[in-house]
């Protein structure tokens, strides 16, 4: 079947064609256009200017879309949209641009949640494959998430623990921005860490590895991007310090991977996942993705690691289209029937919650 999916809950208007067979996952093309440099000027992503590029970029891209591959309406089976979680103007114009297709086109609609949508990232490859045992923990970590869901099977899912404040994204982009590196802060701050040497450490910046004792599965990252602004007030002249900035945000970086990390293994002791994923934007982080893959394999030689291709890491459109492929598959004829009418129905909600 060939599905065509629309993402537009923050920063990035995405649009994708994919075909699906029982075992393979092709992306026919996939276009993701960011507005991270509008938004730079504003330290972060300012929803109602989201929106507006949303809007001038959406007919073009899907213009693009279906030139380069060649696939016409008829050609659709299926028309997939992320309902939320996001910023509501931003998914606003994605859904009602989705609705619109799939009422002139008269194909059936699916509205997905984003973070099912980031989960799915790591079944592009597995589309349908039998490695991938359940129960499976995964571990999301994006801009407006952090989480630990325990899904027994394919489209269940079991919050373990989540945030109790700043996503790790979110402390990844506040962070840069104390340290004056501009948004968004996840590839600037792990780039200026890769250059960091821990042995050539001069300034012994000591960060805190926050709630990596208490007893449950929650994370809290705020205070440790107010442990950055003290240690920075301390020293304001050192702001301008290679040296010290590089130092900074390799034991930002460490702190933020130790945490996920500790409390993902601690979940796994506890739950005895047959597969551990990882997700959402922070899962781009280079040193989070091997860290974890050799705490996983030295606690867990048996235990399946899956993590994304780091371009579907971050937010796109061929995520969503892997997850409305899976509920898809789960429908029945009458289901799949009413979903010619969801473009009457399907709401757009800042706040969705996975279950
Ligand atoms: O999933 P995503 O694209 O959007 C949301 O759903 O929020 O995640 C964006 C987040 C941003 O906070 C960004 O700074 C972070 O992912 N990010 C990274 C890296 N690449 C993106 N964080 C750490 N290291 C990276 N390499
Ligand atoms: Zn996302």
């Amino acid at each position: 079947m060939v599905i065509f999916a629309i993402e537009t809950s923050c920063d990035e208007t995405a649009a994708t064609l994919v075909k699906i067979t029982k075992k393979t996952f092709r992306v026919l093309s996939s276009i993701v256009s960011s507005q991270v440099k509008l938004h730079a000027g504003w330290g972060g992503v300012v929803p109602n200017l989201a929106a507006r590029e949303h809007l001038k970029n959406l007919v073009p891209i899907v213009e693009r879309l279906m030139k380069k591959t060649k696939v016409s309406p008829q050609e659709i089976d299926l028309i997939a949209t992320t309902k939320g979680p996001g910023l509501i103007p931003a998914l606003l114009v994605g859904n009602n641009f989705s609705k619109t297709l799939s009422w002139v086109w008269k194909k059936p609609l699916l509205g997905i949640n984003h973070i099912e949508g980031h989960i799915y990232s790591n079944f592009i490859r597995e589309f349908e494959s039998s490695d991938v045992k359940f129960p499976a923990l995964c571990l999301i970590v994006s801009g407006g998430h952090t989480q630990l869901i325990l899904m027994k099977d394919h489209l269940t899912y079991k919050i373990i623990g989540q945030t109790l404040d700043d996503a790790a994204g979110e402390a990844f982009d506040k962070t840069a921005r104390i340290l004056g590196l501009g948004y968004p802060g996840g590839p600037a701050i792990s780039a200026k860490a890769a250059k960091f040497k821990v042995k050539s450490s001069k300034f012994k910046v000591n960060l805190p590895r926050p709630m990596i004792n208490s007893k449950d599965f929650n994370f809290s990252f705020s205070g440790l991007k107010t442990a950055v602004l003290y240690t920075t007030k301390k020293y304001p002249k050192l702001l301008k310090n290679k040296d010290f900035i590089g130092e900074v945000c390799q034991e930002f970086q460490q702190s933020v991977v130790d945490v996920l990390i500790y409390k993902t293994i601690a979940a796994a002791k506890k739950l005895k996942p047959k597969t551990i994923m990882l997700a959402g934007g922070v899962s781009a982080n280079g040193e989070l993705r091997k860290q974890l893959r050799k705490a996983i394999k030295s606690t867990f030689p048996n235990t399946k690691y899956l993590i994304p291709d780091t371009k579907y890491s971050v937010d796109n459109a061929v995520m969503i289209a892997a997850a409305a492929g899976y509920r898809w598959k789960n429908m029945t004829l009458r289901q799949k029937g009413d979903a010619l009418n969801n473009w009457k129905s399907i709401e757009s909600n800042a706040n969705l919650k996975l279950i």
